[in-house]
């Protein structure tokens, strides 16, 4: 364990004794994730790359006899108690209806769980783009599956927390960040294909890292915008006479366009090249190919920007000063849109000077203290020896 981590640990477990005069009998974690290539493509069932990273959520747990839910966020400085034969959602709190919806979804798929006393701390920024909430999710069904004696496979857990979000939360998510959090590789991206959930593990090329910039501008996300990006995308598919997207090739589409509306057109044309760059990443990004890199990256961007419309101001400010930092190789929108992080590829030995241009290159454009973070590729939901 890294000095860092014994030192989270500490706060954690110090916190823990403040909260419930005990000490956890438990730890559990899981990854936020940062998208390499592929926005919105995992509701239209294609291709993501994918990073599950070194940011992440620990939860230290301890059983309880009577029931009940005790769980307190260190980053929020909040709690939660509840019930686990009397769960409902809460209408003003968002984070108690990740907790609950998690243990209700496990609780009607038959799952045992068990009450607990629990403590969260991540260090996956809140509302940003990262899963935060996937990770707190996917940590938490690893606490119940420990704490309960049953065992699902990451595929599952992962189903099962995208089913929580769903249908509890109701944020009609995709797979994608579940399934990073859950299925994450120790020091690889994944090329995930959401039409049959299968896997391949992508080792970078050495010499180049993954570094995501926070444009510290509050996403609006759970506003209509992703569900009308979804839905604009299902009418694309319906008109064209295929089950998702992912059915088309760029040529295919390209060939029918003219039968869809111009702005369910664009949509589909961003989606279906997007998932085909997403597999062209994986192969550029294992080759070390930089021209490739780029060129994927830029090409994204100006689909986000153009086609799919997620891009806000601060992104494009964000995107301008990381293409003009040292060191860059690719950059580009991550998460839904709409704010929150941008992820850039960085030459190895530039990152500190790539992350201080950035930072006064964004302020000075926009008056805004904005974050950078160079992340590892981590390893999935676990329990924490
Ligand atoms: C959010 C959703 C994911 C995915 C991304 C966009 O993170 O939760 O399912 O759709 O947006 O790629």
């Amino acid at each position: 364990m890294l000095s860092s981590e014994v030192a989270r640990r500490e706060s954690v477990a110090a916190r823990f004794r403040e909260k419930f005069a005990s000490e956890p009998e438990l730890w559990a974690r899981a990854p936020g994730r940062v998208d390499l290539m592929g926005s919105h493509t995992d509701y239209n069932l294609g291709f993501v790359l994918t990073l599950p990273i070194s940011r992440d959520t620990w939860i230290a747990a301890r059983r309880r006899d009577d029931g009940v839910v005790r769980i307190h966020s260190m980053n929020l400085d909040a709690e939660d108690e509840f019930r686990l034969d009397r769960i409902a959602s809460v209408a003003d709190s968002r984070w108690c209806n990740y907790v609950q919806g998690v243990a209700a979804i496990l609780q009607n798929e038959g799952l045992a769980v068990t009450g607990c006393d629990a403590v969260v701390d991540s260090t996956v920024p809140l509302e940003s783009g990262l899963s935060s909430s996937a990770a707190l999710e996917c940590a938490l069904a690893t606490v119940f599956e420990a704490l309960g004696g049953w065992s699902v496979t990451p595929q599952q857990k992962a189903l099962l927390c995208q089913k929580a979000e769903n249908e509890f939360v109701g944020m009609k998510c995709g797979i994608l960040d579940q399934y990073s959090s859950c299925l994450g590789r120790e020091g690889c991206a994944l090329l995930l294909d959401c039409r049959d959930l299968s896997t391949r593990t992508v080792e970078i090329a050495g010499g180049i890292r993954v570094v995501i910039c926070n444009t510290m501008s509050q996403r609006r996300l759970t506003g209509g915008e992703y569900i009308q990006r979804r839905s604009e995308c299902e009418q694309g598919a319906a008109l064209l006479g295929v089950s998702a997207l992912r059915e088309l090739t760029p040529e295919a589409l390209a060939a029918r366009r003219h039968e869809l509306p111009e702005q369910v057109a664009k949509r589909c044309e961003f989606i279906v090249a997007e998932s085909a760059r997403a597999e062209a990443l994986a192969g550029a990004l294992e080759a070390g190919d930089r021209a490739a890199v780029a060129q994927l990256c830029a090409a994204s961007f100006a689909g986000a920007r153009d086609l799919y419309e997620i891009c806000s101001p601060a992104m494009s400010s964000m995107m301008d000063a990381m293409l003009a930092a040292p060191g860059v190789i690719g950059a580009r929108q991550a998460g839904a849109g709409f704010g929150g992080c941008m992820v850039a590829l960085v030459d190895a030995a530039k990152t500190d000077a790539f992350r201080a241009a950035v930072l006064d290159a964004y302020r000075g454009a926009t008056g805004v203290q904005a974050e950078v973070y160079t992340v590892e590729a981590a390893q999935g939901a676990e329990v924490m020896q």
